[in-house]
């Protein structure tokens, strides 16, 4: 587990494993982490944000390009008010705690979701780390924070209808391209991966448009206690997937 001053992370990727270009991770079961601990939800949570560095440190260390992490949903407005804002307080300090060290990793951070609802000085917040870091280089991890899929397609049809009533688009030049143009995740690669924890087996309205070909994988272990062993299990279980896309696939039969 890497202190705040760690060193910078040299990539070396493992022998005979396939890097995806895009993972993204529903990060799932803080909850249930901390019950079976004994301890307070809100604990789980915190656990979760030391999951995430040490994910981000192994998507440099092996080479991925794109990491999108679930990290709020539009739905999860449902849960007590007080959770509510505990995972909005988590998601200042992590942003505040460790910028400086993302900057010195040459992560670019990008925050997907919908602003509407926010507090003023969340969305400044959200404004200045993806500026501070918008000459980054390195990995992309995209915190999807307020996001929800069916809110994001919903946004880009307004968009798209809009600039065809006002003249600006024609209806019938509209096609997949410009639908992927017209959500929060333009200019990202489609997932290669997506991996849920907890033993849910749902994408509970995370990258619905993007996830068309995505190889899911479901793991067991609560989000606080995924380690690098899981996440290489991940990437051998991705090595094994033939990824067909509608077509025959490398075996060709
Ligand atoms: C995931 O853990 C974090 C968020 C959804 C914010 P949960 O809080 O959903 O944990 P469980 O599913 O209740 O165990
Ligand atoms: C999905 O987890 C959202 C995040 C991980 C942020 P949930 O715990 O909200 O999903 P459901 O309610 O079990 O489908
Ligand atoms: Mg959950």
């Amino acid at each position: 587990m890497a202190s705040e001053n760690a060193a910078k992370i040299d990539p070396a990727p493992g022998p005979g494993l396939r890097i995806p270009v895009h993972l993204g991770v529903i990060m799932d079961g803080n909850g249930r982490w901390a019950k079976a601990k004994g301890k307070r939800r809100t604990e789980g949570h915190v656990q979760g944000v030391q999951s995430l560095r040490n994910v981000v440190e192994y998507c440099i260390k092996f080479g991925v390009s794109y990491l999108t992490v679930f990290s709020f949903s539009s739905e999860n407005w449902a849960r007590p008010a007080d959770e509510v804002s505990f995972i909005f307080g988590l998601l200042r300090r992590f942003v505040v705690s460790d910028l400086q060290r993302l900057i010195r990793n040459n992560v670019r951070i990008k925050i997907i979701g919908a602003r509407k609802g926010l507090e003023p000085s969340l969305i400044r917040l959200i404004d200045e780390v993806e500026a501070k870091t918008a000459n980054n280089t390195g990995l992309v991890l995209v915190v999807a924070f307020n996001y929800g899929a069916r809110a994001e397609i919903t946004d880009a049809v307004r968009s798209l209808v809009a600039d065809a009533v006002a003249g600006k688009i024609d209806p019938a030049s509209i096609d997949e391209e410009t639908i992927s143009r017209a959500l929060y995740t333009r200019e990202i690669p489609d997932p290669d991966i997506i991996i849920r924890t907890s033993g849910e087996q749902r994408l509970s309205n995370f990258l619905l448009w993007q996830s068309a070909y995505s190889e899911l994988v479901f793991v067991p272990e609560n989000w606080p206690d995924f380690d690098e062993t899981s996440f290489v299990r991940v990437l051998e279980t991705y090595a094994m997937r033939d990824r067909r896309y509608g077509g025959l696939g490398a075996g060709g039969s």
